[in-house]
């Protein structure tokens, strides 16, 4: 977790410093900080809290420092407070910004206090500006003090450092944690997320594992984990500045839900020709991968592994081979049983998720392949994944996952067929199935007409304290997602079922407090699922019914229905999941939380 930015200009670099921030604040929100080398000093400002604690710092002490670093902080080692903050210094002289985790801090500590280093802070960051310094000791230069230092760290991270004796130098070193380089004109900066430098640039370099950066005004030395000065190319950036902007839009929770017409567009662009996929869209070995694969192996975290719960239920029924989804978290950490004919999918929104990534190390030597469906593409789990699917769904803000979820979807979706093909999927059924893809921009778009009466139905939600989700078959996934944006960003204590487990213990807590929203298209599974909204009713529970044209169910006392137009069984999970994000929006909205940046809570999230 955590973010950092750093610039090497001509100019005064504190505005860049803190526009970046606040672009990364996403990955953490518990204290800002930043470091200049100003005038042979270098000049530190920090603060505890979100980053326009730090901005108004730095209107009361405008900075004029052109090279430095800065940081926004999700606590992991030692509370949220400014001591903890970052940058974090050896002496006056030396400032360094971390994100991850260094797992050796505590040797290295006790080894740093013994040769007379004294620690301010209970972060594990510190003994990084500590150790730099007490090699540097021996007279080596900066940037092969960074690499010795680097050495002697375990754990994953990525590092930015500045140095008041090397004023026109900005240092950084990436193992496990993301960092990108920004590449200016006579200006360079780092960053852990490109969209932070969006504003100063549009062209990058990743940053690969074990890689040491030193950057000044005209050039950037990259140097791999043998030491050796290698070259990284330069990619554009591909979405345009206008993604990382609020617009005219409230919260970017919001923007990126109306958003989803046009990502519809983008994730299919490129991948079907004349209303077929096309396989090479999956990479270059894909269509090998494809034809050995007689076995799905999901792994995700969060939204991206309920994605994973949906796609198995088209896995199973269009390719008709086994399909098996796990949190990684726990995946991970399992004796798992997977054969040599299996495909490891990972689904993440970021591809830096700690546990996705850890689990795909543990097994990518046991199956078949591994397959990551990510949307950014320079992330480490596509870079370490044997194939991989961009979703495509341009930067997402809102810590709550909206437009990459249905992205997602779409991506499994399209592997599906892919797979399918393979099995005896036919042609013709494939074919239908693109054509319903190709036409789901304006299924959305005829989706969001709902944001008005979903808005009114809300109202219901803001004075209740707990909410029941129930579904049944592949919408069962959607209605946990459903409970888990509201709990997310609206602190309601949300719960989802299988519409078919509610007698074997929920319905115990429905009374008249405990609104129940019913997932419930027009398909073969209705007729059950009304049984079970009767079994609601007759105890006095609230419904709120999401349902398709042409049923039974009507608005009546003690029921609320929205209707939704009618869609291909396969897309009810996407149609569905439309109306179930604006419904938490809108509550959250109501009560007044913080839609985008909710607490505790983080969206990328690096660390165990
Ligand atoms: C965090 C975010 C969620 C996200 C999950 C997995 O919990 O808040 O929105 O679903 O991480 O993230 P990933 O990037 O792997 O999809």
């Amino acid at each position: 977790m955590c973010g950092i930015v750093g610039a090497v200009a001509t100019r005064p670099v504190a505005e860049i410093l803190l526009e970046g921030l606040r672009r990364l604040e996403y990955r953490g929100y518990d204290s800002a900080g930043m470091a200049l080398c100003d005038q042979g000093d270098i000049k530190r400002l920090r603060r505890a809290g979100k980053v326009q604690a730090l901005a108004d710092l730095l209107a009361e002490q405008p900075q004029t420092g052109t090279t430095g670093i800065a940081h926004t902080r999700w606590a992991t080692h030692g509370k949220p407070t400014e001591a903890n903050a970052h940058p974090h210094m050896s002496g006056a002289r030396l400032a360094v910004v971390h994100n991850g985790i260094i797992e050796n801090y505590e040797p290295l500590r006790e080894m740093l206090k013994t040769e007379g280093y004294r620690f301010d802070s209970d972060t594990d960051t510190e003994v990084v500006a500590h150790l730099l310094d007490h090699t540097l000791k021996s007279g080596v230069s900066l940037t092969d003090a960074l690499r010795q230092s680097v050495a002697r760290l375990e754990g994953a991270f990525a590092l930015g450092v500045v140095h008041a004796d090397f004023p026109e130098q900005l240092l950084a070193a990436r193992k496990g944690s993301p960092l990108v380089v920004g590449v200016g004109i006579g200006e360079n900066f780092i960053a852990s997320d490109q969209l932070a430098l969006l504003p100063v640039t549009d062209r990058f370099m990743f940053m690969e594992e074990g890689d040491i950066a030193c950057l000044t005004l005209n050039q950037i030395q990259i140097f791999d984990r043998q030491g050796s000065l290698v070259q990284r190319p330069v990619t554009q950036f591909e979405h345009g500045q206008a993604a990382a902007d609020k617009g005219h839009f409230k919260h970017f929770m919001l923007k990126e839900i109306f958003e989803q017409p046009e990502v519809m567009q983008r994730v299919l662009e490129g991948r079907i020709s004349n209303g077929h996929l096309l396989e090479q869209a999956w990479g270059v070995n894909a269509a090998a991968v494809f034809d050995q694969t007689n076995r799905v192996q999901i792994v995700a975290c969060g939204t991206s592994y309920h994605a994973g719960m949906i796609a198995r239920y088209w896995i199973e029924s269009l390719v008709g081979i086994p399909c098996n989804v796990e949190v990684a978290s726990e995946f991970r950490y399992r004796d798992v049983v997977l054969s040599d004919d299996t495909l490891l999918i990972t689904l993440s929104q970021s591809g830096e998720t700690a546990d996705t990534l850890a689990a795909l190390r543990e097994v990518k030597q046991r199956v078949l392949a591994s397959l990551a469906i990510c949307n950014v593409p320079g992330s480490s789990l596509v870079r370490e994944s044997d194939l991989a699917l961009m979703t495509n769904a341009g930067p997402e803000i809102g810590v709550a996952s909206t437009k990459a979820f249905t992205s997602q979807l779409v991506a499994l979706l399209m592997t599906t067929l892919i797979l399918g093909r393979r099995k005896g999927l036919s042609t013709e059924t494939e074919q239908q199935l693109v054509g319903a893809l190709q036409a789901l921009p304006e299924l959305i778009e005829s989706l969001l007409e709902l944001n008005d009466p979903v808005a009114k139905m809300a109202e219901a939600f803001a004075e209740k304290h707990h909410a029941l989700f129930l579904g049944r078959g592949s919408l069962y996934p959607v209605a946990m997602e459903g409970a888990l944006k509201l709990k997310e960003i609206s602190y309601i204590h949300a719960e989802a079922y299988p519409a078919g487990e509610l007698k074997h213990g929920p319905l115990a807590l429905v009374d008249k407090d405990m609104p129940v929203i019913a997932v419930a298209p027009n398909n073969d599974m209705l007729d059950k699922l009304k049984s079970n909204l009767q079994e609601v009713r007759a105890r006095g529970g609230e419904l709120f019914v999401f349902t398709g044209c042409g049923q039974s169910i009507r608005d009546e006392e003690g029921v609320s229905t929205l209707t939704l137009p009618a869609v291909h069984p396969l897309l009810e999970p996407l149609a569905y999941t439309l109306p179930l994000q604006l419904l938490s929006y809108h509550v959250a909205v109501l009560k007044g939380t913080d839609v985008d940046q909710p607490r505790n809570l983080a969206k990328s999230v690096t660390v165990e």
